[in-house]
């Protein structure tokens, strides 16, 4: 598990093992919009400007992957304990 700090308000979530990024942040009124919520569409793709993602999705190129500055919260995770998103 890791948490997710929010940057324009600071309000840091907690992401549970059997929870998506997208759920828990739902569960605190902050809703992204998803389609496939499975990594193919893009829909649901955040900015992220601290922390390094654990991409799963198949959206993104390898060298998108690398740069960490996006992810796809439907289906990734983050490798470090925090990932501050760029909302
Ligand atoms: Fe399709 Fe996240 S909702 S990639």
């Amino acid at each position: 598990s890791f948490d997710v700090r929010i940057a324009s308000s600071g309000q840091v979530i907690h992401i549970a093992k059997d929870k998506t990024v997208v759920q828990a942040l739902a569960e605190c009124g902050i809703e992204i919009e998803t389609s496939c919520e499975q990594g193919i569409c893009g829909t649901c793709l955040t900015g992220v400007k601290e922390g390094r993602p654990d991409h799963k999705d198949l959206f993104l190129t390898p060298e998108e992957h690398d740069l960490n500055d996006q992810f796809t919260p439907c289906c990734s995770r983050s490798l470090t304990p925090l990932l501050v998103l760029d909302l």
